[in-house]
């Protein structure tokens, strides 16, 4: 796999020598293909997801125009990210910068050589240009709750992103920018990581505004990645200046090949905490519970969160390549159907694993104190220190305050997408800690009191 994967990266980036003049403005390093001396990747990178011929009936086997950069692929929305993807045809570049195992469940997922393994260095402008260079669309799904000794929030969720927006920028055929956030972010926000998020969101939207052409401008309607309303709205305006249909249609194309300077936008999407079989709070939740017979509850449990099936936010992120353009330039917040406290969510992780809640309810400023000694000694120590789990400073800071989604903004709704309720199939995966073995039990008075076993 690693050779087939370091060919393909190779190849793709290899110009063709019919393309030689072509040649990008991008030298690409052969730092990571061993390889000394420089080389260009054709800057030809196709021009943007409806300018693509699309072939097929829209299945895995199809070709649906779309060649995706997915940022954070090997990560937990990056699996279900690059499923839905493959799943319609697109080819799927795929970051990576661990081992040749991180990535390996994602070839699956498409038709042979749609998805596309590239080693780089997010550090390393050039190898992040090399992974760019044949995309028309880029996914950042970069991000980490906690701080490591090598990166710190700000430079992931901030500096990294602004990277990524202005590389696809200067890069010319990216035509769609997905960023995915966190709910909550916000300058405001008392936990680092959602305040380095927001201003990642910040960067994206000022690297990639939501720039009017000419058009637009004059006749208030958007012919570039305009809807077909808009479209007609447009030639509507051309006929009142008695401009015959066909030059109107024809003046229409070429403003929607030729004016619209800066094509690429940026969509933002800021998701809850999510939820799914692999997630980071049921997961963590069940397993604490099943091994210390409790389970600490930051504050007193009544912090209200909105949490997410996370297959529901890869639909969004499809649904927002797919649509016409309406997505481009926007916020979604993406929070499930129903709001929970913390309490409340840990009583159903409880019914499903089958087991008594028994909840310690840990006051803020003791969590706090619990989790701070790492958060300060992560870098003045010369050995690295362990992950944190249930007490990460940050997201106590973050627990302090109620995370839903906001009155007036726009959500899954928005996307045409009805989010799943949690109970039942998204959370059925916690059935694998059941004492019983997972099909013990039927109903919630079947719970297993822990002092039942020995
Ligand atoms: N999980 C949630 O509940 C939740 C809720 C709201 C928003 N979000 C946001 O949604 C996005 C995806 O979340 P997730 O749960 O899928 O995250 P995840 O499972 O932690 O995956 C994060 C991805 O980012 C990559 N990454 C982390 N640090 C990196 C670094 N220094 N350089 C390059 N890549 C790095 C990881 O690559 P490696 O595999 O190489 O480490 C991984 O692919 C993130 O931006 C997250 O902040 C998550």
């Amino acid at each position: 796999m690693q050779a087939i994967s370091r060919r393909l990266g190779h190849q793709s980036l290899k110009p063709a020598a019919s393309l030689s003049s072509f040649k990008s403005i991008y030298p690409l390093s052969d730092h990571h293909y061993g390889a000394d001396h420089q080389r260009h990747a054709s800057s030809l990178a196709a021009k943007g997801v409806g300018h693509l011929i699309r072939k097929g009936t829209g299945g895995r086997s199809s070709v649906s125009g779309i060649v995706a950069t997915v940022f954070g692929a090997t990560g937990f929305l990056g699996r279900y990210v690059v499923q839905q993807l493959a799943k319609m045809g697109s080819q799927v570049l795929v970051p990576f910068r661990g081992s040749e195992d991180s990535h390996r469940h994602l070839k699956l997922m498409g038709d042979l050589g749609q998805i596309v393994p590239m080693k780089y260095n997010p550090r390393d402008e050039n190898s992040i240009k090399a992974v760019m260079a044949k995309a028309n669309v880029v996914i950042n799904l970069i991000g980490r709750d906690h701080e490591t000794r090598n990166y710190s929030f700000e430079e992931l969720n901030h500096g990294m992103t602004e990277q990524l927006a202005m590389i696809s920028k200067e890069h010319g055929g990216i035509m769609r920018f997905i960023q995915v956030s966190c709910l909550g972010a916000s300058a405001s926000s008392p936990s680092r990581m959602l305040r380095a998020k927001a201003a990642g969101e910040e960067a994206v939207l000022r690297e990639m505004p939501e720039k009017r052409g000419i058009l637009e401008m004059s006749f208030g309607c958007k012919p570039y990645g305009g809807s077909t309303l808009q479209k007609q709205i447009f030639i509507m305006h051309l006929s009142i200046l008695a401009i015959p249909l066909e030059w109107s249609i024809l003046l229409l194309l070429l403003v929607e090949r030729f004016c619209y300077l800066d094509p690429t936008k940026a969509t933002v999407m800021k998701p809850a905490v999510m939820i799914g079989t692999e997630d980071r709070i049921l997961n963590r939740w069940a397993h604490f519970a099943k091994k210390y017979s409790f389970l600490p509850l930051i504050g007193d449990g009544s912090t209200k969160i909105q949490p997410v099936y996370v297959v529901d936010v890869a639909a969004a992120i499809i649904a927002a390549l797919k649509d016409d353009g309406s997505s481009m330039g926007k916020v979604y917040e993406l929070g499930g159907p129903e709001i929970f406290t913390v309490q409340e969510l840990a009583d159903l992780m409880h019914d499903v694993i089958r087991e008594w809640p028994r909840y310690v309810k840990v006051p803020f400023p003791i969590a706090k104190a619990l989790a701070t000694p790492r958060a300060v000694l992560i870098n003045k120590v010369p050995f690295p220190l362990p992950t944190p789990n249930i007490f990460n400073l940050d997201e106590i800071n973050a627990l302090t305050i109620d995370s839903v989604v906001s009155e007036n903004a726009l959500t899954f709704n928005d996307l045409g997408i009805v989010p799943h309720k949690l109970k039942g199939y998204p959370i059925e995966f916690l059935i694998s800690y059941r004492k019983g073995g997972p099909q013990f039990g039927s109903t919630i008075s079947e719970r297993v009191s822990p002092d039942s076993f020995p």
